[in-house]
């Protein structure tokens, strides 16, 4: 079964590039940029990744992002995680990336933004790997400085598929945000939220009600209301859902408690993702493979959750003609 999921060509809708940054790369890049980590070793900065929350986590995300400075580094951040992708047989990707945590220490817009899409662009040339880059606003600055980032993006524009909406959920609700979603809407660009991941279901009827997303990003509290979960199936509303991901940040107290192949089971478009891969235990593979360990995942729900990647994608639909 674990080289079957491992075979079987896959998407990834929910993956943030800087939470691809193995402890290895992130010594090298801190050696390279003259960067001090609070951590002695590769091992001990490993043995901090015991979270007991979102913001535990976020904490020590944002910190490991400093030692990424010039484009170089962003260009070997994301062809990194495309060499996981490769091997995982992963072909068609929408990653995300935070410009904020990189623009307020100094680093331009520019920097960051060619680096990721020059290792895009290659993959697509090299392996035929079609991307599409979503650029996330980190919900606890201001409506102002989303602005000001979406102002920073318009020379890129080319570069972007859509917008998305990360960090911390408690207390930075949808509302915030509708303004500015309103304009990247009208700008052209697609839209998905982080909503329902540590917040509550009403996070995700607001992301559906005011921000206007095509994808909801989590969403797995969804489930505590069964008046949602019925319209999320009437109106094919996809989630990205990322099980290690909810199992290390404490969203579920076991794998086993997972609701993915519950949601699956009565209709919800639910696909599988990583999120943050080099900080919660794996990649794409392994996320099936736990979903295979603890709740005894068949082949059929392993290919209607990869089909689902596929179809609600931002792909053309000539590419998803060709990949499901
Ligand atoms: N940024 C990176 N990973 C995240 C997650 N799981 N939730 C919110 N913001 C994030
Ligand atoms: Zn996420």
């Amino acid at each position: 079964m674990e080289n079957f999921l491992n075979a079987m060509p896959k998407a990834e809708l929910h993956l943030h590039i800087e939470g691809t940054l193995e402890p290895e790369l992130m010594f090298l890049l801190a050696e390279r940029n003259g960067i001090n980590l609070p951590y002695a070793s590769v091992e001990q900065l490993k043995a901090a990744y015991d979270f007991g929350n979102l913001q535990d986590f976020l904490d020590l995300y944002y910190q490991g992002a400093d030692v990424l400075q010039t484009e170089q580094d962003f260009y070997e951040l994301t062809w990194a995680y495309i060499e996981h992708c490769r091997a995982q047989h992963v072909i068609h990707i929408e990653p995300f990336f935070d410009p904020q945590t990189h623009t307020d220490r100094g680093i331009s817009f520019a920097t960051v933004i060619n680096g990721i899409s020059r290792a895009l662009d290659d993959a697509k040339k090299q392996f035929g790997m079609s991307s599409g880059l979503i650029m996330c606003f980190l919900r606890h600055l201001s409506e102002a400085q989303a602005f000001e980032t979406l102002k920073q993006a318009q020379p890129h524009l080319d570069k972007i598929i859509g917008i998305g909406l990360d960090s911390s959920e408690q207390g930075h609700p949808p509302a915030k945000f509708e303004r500015v979603f309103a304009k990247a809407k009208s700008m052209g660009l697609l839209l998905v939220a982080h909503a329902g991941e540590e917040g509550p279901a009403q996070n995700v009827i607001d992301a559906l009600d005011m921000l206007h997303v095509d994808r909801i990003d989590h969403g797995v509290r969804a489930s505590e209301d069964p008046q949602l979960i019925k319209r999320l199936v009437k109106e094919k509303i996809a989630l990205t859902v990322c099980p290690l991901s909810n199992t290390r940040l404490k969203v579920f107290s076991d794998m086993s408690e997972h609701n993915i192949l519950k949601m699956l089971d009565v209709g919800v478009k639910v696909t599988v993702n990583s999120d943050d891969p080099a900080y919660f235990g794996g990649y794409l593979t392994e996320n099936f493979v736990a979903l295979y360990h603890a709740l005894d995942m068949s082949k059929e729900q392993a290919l209607a959750l990869c089909r689902n990647s596929f179809e609600y994608s931002f792909a053309s639909p000539e590419r998803k003609v060709e990949m499901v």
